[in-house]
């Protein structure tokens, strides 16, 4: 009987052992973000609906091997969740909130208020009186909603003009320069469970920046909460402000919160603005050097992206005890925005993953930081 006992007790730890080595093969093909960077930030990704959804399962598998953090890309936005006033759809909201409770991934809820992405209704509104109840029913509704399901909240996105004032949106227009603080006021009390953030491109910049630091210590002033800053980072891998960015760390972290890179791509293409051109449409008809790696990456230019990333991988692990989370706009290059905008029907390549979801060498470059 004991003999008998052994024995099973050897093939069980036999079983063990290999399953621990299986494990392991695994792990070392194909490191995981996450885990690489597990005691220095949270990795994040962007979720569009057919992800949330679980309708496309290699994204699926890789969303959960490599990140602990998401970002709905677009299911939160004004636009969606109150399509029409005081009609409000979670729907696809609720289930990423299942989703990420469902395999220990934090939300990072985007957004309350935003110029971009409102509801058609909004744009035939006149009166102040009418705009502030939206603002404040809207606010309360879906922050009460997801208060305890979600991480955090992008409170307020993207308020700024590139010199630092205040962007002329309906909600500056009809409310005045106080209704970010009024924003921030209503999200902490519909959502105290739930870490609050500024969201904005460029602020990396120096007057953008000196803007977004003027209102976070505005808002700290009235006495509201406000848990940390997110720089978005859609950057070009060959112009990537390195200086900027560090200088930006260490001046929103002397505001005692927290610092994000929440939106973070490296497009390999030209925007129509970087030659001056105004007309985005007449510039992708016009001009084939806009759009020139429709088949295929070349390696050079992969090269030059996994060594932009490296670069940018150091600065954020130099201030890891500041950064709490580096979120990819996208999960590969395939179903990416930057496909589309500024210019329609373009090949960008400005991830980690591939069309195909296998690494790219900005994959290696990043996980090799921590080598
Ligand atoms: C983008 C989405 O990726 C697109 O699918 C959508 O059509 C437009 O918005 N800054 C933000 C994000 O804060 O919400 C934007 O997302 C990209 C720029």
């Amino acid at each position: 009987m004991i003999k008998k006992y052994s024995f099973m007790l050897s093939i069980a730890a036999i079983a063990f052992i290999n399953c621990i080595s299986i494990e392991k093969t695994v792990a070392q093909s194909t490191p995981s973000l996450k885990e690489t960077f597990q005691k220095d930030f949270l990795i994040g990704t962007a979720m569009n609906a057919r992800q949330i959804e679980e309708k496309d399962s290699a994204a699926d598998r890789l969303i959960k091997q490599q990140f602990n953090a998401v970002t709905p890309e677009n299911c939160m936005k004004a636009e969606i969740i109150e399509p029409s006033w005081n009609n409000f759809n979670f729907d696809l909201a609720d289930k990423l909130v299942a989703f990420a409770a469902k395999n220990n991934i934090k939300v990072n809820a985007h957004n309350l208020i935003w110029h971009s992405q409102l509801p058609a209704f909004m744009h035939y509104m006149q009166s102040a009186d009418s705009v502030k109840q939206y603002f404040e029913h809207h606010i309360t509704t879906v922050a009460s909603r997801y208060d305890d399901k979600v991480y955090s909240w992008d409170v307020v996105n993207e308020a700024l003009n590139e010199d630092g004032t205040l962007r002329n949106s309906i909600f500056l227009q009809k409310l005045g320069p106080d209704y970010i603080v009024e924003a921030f006021r209503l999200a902490q009390k519909s959502s105290p469970h739930s870490k609050l953030y500024y969201n904005d491109y460029n602020i990396e910049q120096p007057k953008k920046r000196a803007g977004a630091i003027a209102l976070i210590k505005k808002i700290q002033a009235a006495g509201v909460r406000i848990n940390g800053v997110g720089i978005q980072g859609h950057w070009r891998y060959d112009n990537v402000p390195m200086a900027d960015i560090e200088e930006s760390i260490k001046e929103f972290s002397a505001l005692g919160i927290e610092v994000m890179f929440t939106e973070l791509d490296l497009s390999v293409l030209k925007n129509p603005w970087d030659n001056n051109i105004a007309d985005v449409s007449a510039a992708s008809k016009a001009d084939s050097t806009m759009n020139p790696y429709k088949n295929g990456l070349p390696d050079s230019v992969a090269q030059k992206q996994a060594k932009a990333y490296a670069d940018l991988f150091a600065v954020f692990l130099k201030y890891k005890n500041n950064v709490t989370r580096v979120t990819f706009w996208g999960v590969n290059d395939g179903q990416y925005w930057l496909n589309d905008w500024p210019i329609h029907g373009r090949t960008n390549y400005p991830l980690l993953f591939d069309r195909y979801f296998q690494p790219k060498p900005a994959f290696d470059s990043v996980i090799a930081t921590k080598q």
